[in-house]
């Protein structure tokens, strides 16, 4: 079933035409004299820029004292965007608190685990549950919305600026009052918070709430279920503090459309966005690129998981960058064409807005070696070029907005509590990486021309054929009868190690591994077999395992070995289980790191097991990244170039709806880095019949 859009943040355009791509930036005029806002309007208009975000770090200059306010700057430059077509995405400008804020009221600065006061002069020092700071960001968030309310540029809200960025864990007193009230609500009884956390262990028996602290530096580990605990409590924190501020916001401008913007699988993990997107009326992400090998698949990777946080809705790409950042260790510019696929690519996974940080390169401050539309170069440079041609492409795919991403056959599970619990101290490895093992699953998909949808464990599984679940370590009863359910009904798992072995509180599963899904895998394994780094085993089947084994034992007649350990510890022990109980489905166990590669030869197997095909002809697949999305008549294939090379797609039947194609004699030939939009209609295929079963994983 192909989700509808409920709600779309795009004002449809007054004259009737049809709504178009947002596209634009973060526009910090502030920064900048008045004559340079006269030429930015004229250069957003050249390069068809529609949205700007305003105002986000604005907090000193709109309230320089705290009985001064100065808005008269704000109203001339959102009436200059209006004068020239350009909406506003306005932010509510409480990202960064003023110095007079924080000279004032010291304590509403954030402490850190070892109980170091972060000092203002950066960004973001706040703590999440301070009442004093909440008390003065939301007079702003009103003087904001009042003023602004019938502004004819406004189309949007932007809510503070990527909640959690640098102040999700805060363990100030105010922390730890807030941390008791949500303990409280949680457990309900000191002795089911003393059950859950396992006090009897360590004697950390607590007998008054008062008593209790968030996960501080303390002499050792710190217990794990309260430091899993203080992760959900302070994703929740800050969801309250976003909903305060909506709530001001639709009080008093009830018809605009409120967001925030997320950083789905950005640099920290501390959010919990699938709990958060429910508040918001859009979902907003901001992206940033990870330069080496899987460049392009955590991009894809991270657009698809945005896709599932917005229930399929179309979502607006609030940040990237056109070119370099400015915050990683070595900042590379992007390559020719990068621009435009980075952006295609999210584009392709649902987004109907495109924008980036920020408009014009700023000349001073932290951030001015990081791009933006505007460069250091002026607009007589490539980005420039880049930008004002990439506008255009988004005008010529209008057909495509509001249109959603087709579902795919399979599905891969991303889960925040296993994403929490497995990257914590007293694990049996230091040298988990959760996300690292999810994107080796992805990149293998990919590798193998199969679209997978990225889903959270709350998405419903029962569509797919096909389910990966890597490192789903945090499994709670309810969970593991819903994948049985999702086998029983003749659907195909694949798990790996580590997988099935906690419940919720972080509790063991007792009676051998892989605990909860232990029967549903058919195996047993007594101990964990984790690898030093470096080390590897040899498989039976010619693959490399890295980090991890298991002393597996086959206990059900319906689970077979699909290879076993050729070297190691457990030489001659297996290593791929899979069980295939009556009904048809299957649950596979993979008990070793395989990394990218090496998976994409066990998954293809086990695809072509559950009759999970390409759709993509053989000599493209893992060249070239497809995605469709439909608007229920027309059906959008996207085809991203992954390659640095041309790429011939052969044959192609449906409607070109980019210029970022070669139509050559033997057919479509995809430029390097480049990326095609075909129009067929739904259920079609530029490639021919869409018959399962013609075109068997390789
Ligand atoms: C984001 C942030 C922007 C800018 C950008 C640079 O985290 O929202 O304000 O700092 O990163 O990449």
């Amino acid at each position: 079933m192909t989700p509808a859009p409920a709600h779309h943040w795009l004002r449809p355009p007054a004259d009737g035409s049809p709504a178009r791509f947002a596209y634009g930036a973060d526009y910090n005029p502030e920064q900048w004299p008045r004559e340079v806002w006269k030429e930015d309007v004229r250069l957003m208009r050249e390069a068809g820029v529609t949205i700007v975000s305003v105002a986000i770090f604005s907090w000193a200059r709109l309230q320089p004292a705290e009985d001064r306010w100065d808005f008269e700057w704000l109203d001339e430059v959102l009436d200059l965007l209006h004068s020239n077509g350009i909406t506003v995405d306005l932010a509510t400008a409480t990202a960064s608190p003023p110095p007079w804020l924080t000279t004032l009221h010291p304590e509403i600065l954030p402490v850190t685990r070892t109980g170091e006061t972060l000092a203002q002069g950066a960004r973001q020092h706040w703590r999440p549950t301070s009442p004093v700071f909440r008390e003065y960001a939301l007079r702003l968030v009103e003087a904001m919305a009042t003023r602004y309310a019938d502004h004819p540029a406004l189309v949007a809200w932007h809510i503070s600026n990527e909640l959690g960025c640098h102040n999700i864990y805060d363990y100030s007193d105010d922390a730890a009052r807030y941390f008791r009230d949500w303990l409280r609500t949680r457990y309900g009884t000191l002795d089911g918070l003393n059950h859950a956390w396992a006090t009897s262990f360590w004697s950390q028996r607590y007998g008054d709430w008062d008593e209790i602290q968030p996960p501080r530096l303390a002499a050792s580990h710190a217990n794990p279920t309260q430091q899993l605990d203080f992760k959900r409590f302070s994703s929740d924190a800050l969801k309250d503090y976003l909903r305060a501020e909506r709530d001001v916001l639709r009080r008093l401008t009830p018809a605009i459309p409120v967001t925030t913007n997320f950083m789905v699988m950005g640099g920290t993990k501390g959010m919990s966005y699938p709990d958060w997107a429910e508040e918001i009326d859009f979902v907003s992400n901001d992206h940033y690129a990870h330069p080496g090998p899987q460049r392009l698949d955590e991009l894809s990777f991270s657009a698809g998981l945005t896709h599932s946080i917005a229930g399929g809705r179309p979502w607006f790409l609030m940040e990237h960058s056109t070119s370099a950042v400015n915050w990683q260790t070595v900042n590379l510019a992007k390559r020719e064409g990068e621009l435009a696929r980075d952006s295609l690519v999210h584009v392709a996974h649902g987004a109907d807005a495109v924008c980036f940080f920020q408009w014009r390169q700023s000349a001073a401050g932290a951030e001015k070696y990081h791009s933006a539309m505007v460069p250091h170069a002026g607009p007589d440079s490539e980005v420039f070029r880049a930008v004002t041609a990439l506008g255009r492409t988004l005008e010529a795919l209008t057909p495509v907005v509001g249109s959603v991403r087709e579902p795919a056959r399979a599905a891969l599970v991303y889960d925040w509590e296993s994403w929490w619990a497995v990257e914590r101290d007293s694990q049996p490895s230091s040298l988990l990486d959760y996300r690292q093992e999810a994107l080796d699953w992805y990149s293998a998909f990919l590798s193998l021309g199969v679209r997978v949808d990225v889903v959270t464990t709350s998405a419903d599984l029962t569509g797919y054929d096909f389910v990966a679940a890597p490192l789903l370590h945090v499994v709670p009863r309810a969970l593991a009868g819903r994948l049985e359910a999702f086998v029983r009904g003749g659907g195909h798992l694949a798990t790996t190690y580590y997988s099935g072995v906690v419940d919720e509180n972080d509790h063991v599963h007792l009676g051998g591994y892989p605990g909860a899904l232990r029967e549903l895998l058919g195996i047993r394994v007594e101990e964990f077999g984790p690898l030093q780094e470096g080390v590897e085993v040899r498989l039976d089947n010619g693959l490399t395992g890295g980090l991890w084994t298991d002393r597996i034992e086959v206990t059900d007649p319906e689970a077979t070995v699909l290879a076993r350990y050729g070297s190691g510890d457990q030489a001659g022990r297996p290593a791929i289980t899979r069980r295939v109980p009556a009904g048809g489905g299957s649950a596979a166990y993979v008990s070793t790191r395989l990394g990218g590669e090496g998976l994409s030869e066990v998954l293809g197997s086990l695809l072509s097991g559950a009759g999970v095909l390409s759709e993509l002809p053989a000599e493209v697949r893992g060249r070239v990244e497809l995605t469709v999305r439909t608007d229920g008549v027309h059906a959008y294939w996207f085809l991203v170039n992954r390659t640095d090379g041309p790429v011939a797609c052969g044959t192609v039947a449906g409607q070109l709806m980019t210029g970022h194609q070669e139509a050559a004699e033997e057919g479509l030939v995809l430029p390097p880095r480049g990326v095609a939009v075909l129009r067929v209609a739904t259920g079609a295929s530029p490639f021919g019949p869409r018959v399962p079963g013609t075109a068997p994983v390789e």
